[in-house]
């Protein structure tokens, strides 16, 4: 990324060479990511568990110098190994780091404890440790951009995903406060709210998932998610919501929770709001 002055904002314009890792990256909204950055001449680091998907996501990136690297953002220590694996040859300082995560669809007194665990670790200590490891060498050199993926769950929680709401809301508000941190450093950062986008996130729980979740064919495209992203990090926007009514669902909610179940309840049925008080 390099800066650029457009009046008083500052941008972040995608240049070939620029260098950017991602978490979450063997599959999904973090692939598609790396696919469109490595299509615009990025140099990509993928951070994922499966090296497998890893090895075959970075052998067919179009450009030199891509690197898997295996991860487990549970850990700070595999966090921290990934990013000086890639930061060494890589070398610079332009980077740009997104998001892993996962899901648990179930009624909080149902499910596992250790699955609220999990997401807590995955979700949002994660993105912790992501932050934290990768921050302080783009603040030193006086640029970089850090993309927070995380959920129109953050803007209105759903049943059967209460966990997962609130770890996702706690990257929200980690995101939002650290954005004003970032000011006047040259660093700067943009939050992601997908709403249903078309990946493999929910196969290991489709006989979980509760029946307002369309998912399917009906969700939005990885691919284009992915290139609005580059384009929200070019902007330097706070925020991206995608698809559209994302954004609406967060504002309905915000001024109105009542009228925002009405409306879940309208287009989802009752079991996306089930309570009427
Ligand atoms: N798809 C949606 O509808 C949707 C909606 C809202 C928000 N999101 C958010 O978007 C992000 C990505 O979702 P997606 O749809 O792209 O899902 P996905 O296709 O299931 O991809 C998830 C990615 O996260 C990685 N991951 C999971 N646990 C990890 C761990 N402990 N350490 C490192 N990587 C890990 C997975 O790789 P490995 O398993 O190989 O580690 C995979 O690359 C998540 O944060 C999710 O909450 C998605």
């Amino acid at each position: 990324m390099v800066p650029g002055a457009v009046g008083k904002v500052a941008l972040m314009r995608l240049l070939p060479g620029t260098r950017a890792l991602i978490t979450g990256a063997s599959r999904g909204i973090g692939a598609a990511l790396a696919r469109e950055l490595a299509r615009r001449g990025a140099v990509v680091g993928v951070a994922a568990r499966s090296t497998g998907e890893l090895d075959a996501l970075v052998a067919s990136l179009p450009g030199d110098g891509h690197l898997a690297l295996e991860c487990d953002v549970a850990s700070r220590a595999s966090v921290g190994a990934a990013l000086e694996r890639f930061v060494a040859p890589a070398g610079g300082r332009d980077r740009l780091v997104a998001h892993a995560g996962i899901p648990h669809y179930e009624p909080f007194l149902d499910a596992p404890v250790e699955a609220a665990e999990r997401m807590t670790q995955v979700n949002w200590l994660g993105t912790v440790y992501t932050v934290h490891a990768g921050l302080e060498p783009m603040v030193a050199a006086g640029a970089g951009h850090v993309v927070v993926v995380s959920s129109g769950a953050a803007l209105r929680a759903f049943p059967s995903a209460a966990v997962y709401g609130a770890t996702k809301a706690a990257q929200r508000a980690f995101a939002e406060a650290l954005r004003h941190e970032l000011h006047g450093t040259g660093v700067s950062l943009t939050t992601v709210y997908p709403g249903e986008i078309a990946t493999s996130l929910h196969d290991h729980e489709k006989d979980r998932m509760p029946a307002w979740y369309r998912g399917g064919p009906g969700a939005a495209s990885a691919d284009v998610l992915a290139a609005k992203i580059l384009a929200a990090v070019e902007a330097d926007d706070r925020a991206l919501f995608f698809p559209p009514w994302v954004r609406l669902l967060g504002i309905l909610n915000g001024a109105t929770p009542r009228a925002a179940d009405l409306v879940l309840r309208r287009l989802r049925g009752s079991a996306a709001a089930p309570r009427r008080d």
